[in-house]
């Protein structure tokens, strides 16, 4: 697939999301399969009771991170903070709570109903705080050192072009900036067939990073201080159905595969 395919692949997948969570049903299905929706090991208790009281529930039905990343980053009054694939804004408003009226929390996403969703969302949480633009996470429409800090949840994997999303984050980020993302992560080899089921069931649609490459690209970027810490490491066990769909043995691969696909949360900064 070409950039530019993957993309449409991407904004359709999450255009059907955005709408079942504006009818009212839960969208967090990260998995391609239906057998992922429900009790999904990815995207299931990311956020704590207090955290889910501060937003709108349309915002939580919305969620499909895999990670909490404005829990994470240690965010302080008065910094601008933004989200890349915001979806329906779950992580913009509570970090627009964290930033408080002297800081704003800016939303970037593509999809034209993740955007109606959040700026819903947003209506309703009743902050002025906050602003979700339209745009590719590729070619980001904020001006070169205008960002404190860069979130996103689970979303750089779905990018064709990671080189040209970390370069953009660095470009927007102010001198001594972070980097603070959620996104899933492999480790170590994995053979080429496993890996590509694995994903799917994840949701990577383009493809999840290798831990070393990740580190390689936010170096390349201008990235220093870089750090990659698990926050869930999934089983084939987990995906056992997805996979067992696609003719493989979750059992028989487990060896090779258990402990190599995590969500992870990355940091960096720019010097
Ligand atoms: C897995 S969802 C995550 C949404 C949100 N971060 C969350 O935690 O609920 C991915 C989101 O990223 C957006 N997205 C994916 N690729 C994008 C791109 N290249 N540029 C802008 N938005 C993108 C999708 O439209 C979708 O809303």
């Amino acid at each position: 697939m070409t950039n530019t395919e993957v993309r449409e692949v991407v904004r359709k997948k999450y255009g059907e999301a955005a709408r079942r969570a504006t009818a009212g049903d839960r969208s967090g299905c990260c998995g391609s399969s239906e057998a992922s929706c429900g009790a999904d090991p990815i995207t299931s208790d990311l956020y704590d009771a207090l955290q889910t009281r501060e937003v709108p529930e349309k915002a939580v039905l919305a969620s499909l991170g895999c990670g909490n990343p404005s829990a994470l980053a240690e965010l302080k009054g008065g910094e601008t903070v933004l989200d890349l694939g915001s979806g329906g804004g779950i992580d913009v408003l509570l970090s627009a709570r964290r930033v408080g009226p002297a800081g704003k929390a800016y939303g970037l996403d593509m999809t034209d109903d993740m955007l109606a969703l959040a700026r819903e969302n947003q209506a309703k949480a009743g902050l002025n705080n906050v602003e979700f633009l339209k745009g590719e996470i590729e070619n980001i429409p904020l001006p070169r050192n205008s960002v404190d800090v860069i979130i996103s949840n689970c979303v750089i994997n779905l990018s064709a072009d990671k080189d040209g999303v970390l370069q953009e984050a660095f470009r927007v980020l102010k001198p001594g900036g972070r980097f603070a993302v959620s996104d899933v992560v492999v480790r170590g080899e994995v053979p080429a067939e496993v890996r590509r089921s694995m994903e799917l069931w994840v949701g990577c649609i383009a493809g999840a990073l290798e831990e070393t490459e990740y580190r390689r690209k936010l170096a390349a970027a201008g990235f220093v201080e870089i750090d990659i810490e698990p926050t869930r490491i999934y089983k084939t066990a987990d995906a056992r159905e997805f996979l067992s769909a696609q003719g493989i043995d979750a059992e028989a691969i487990a060896t090779t595969v258990d402990g190599r696909f995590m969500s992870a949360f990355i940091r960096a900064r720019k010097p």
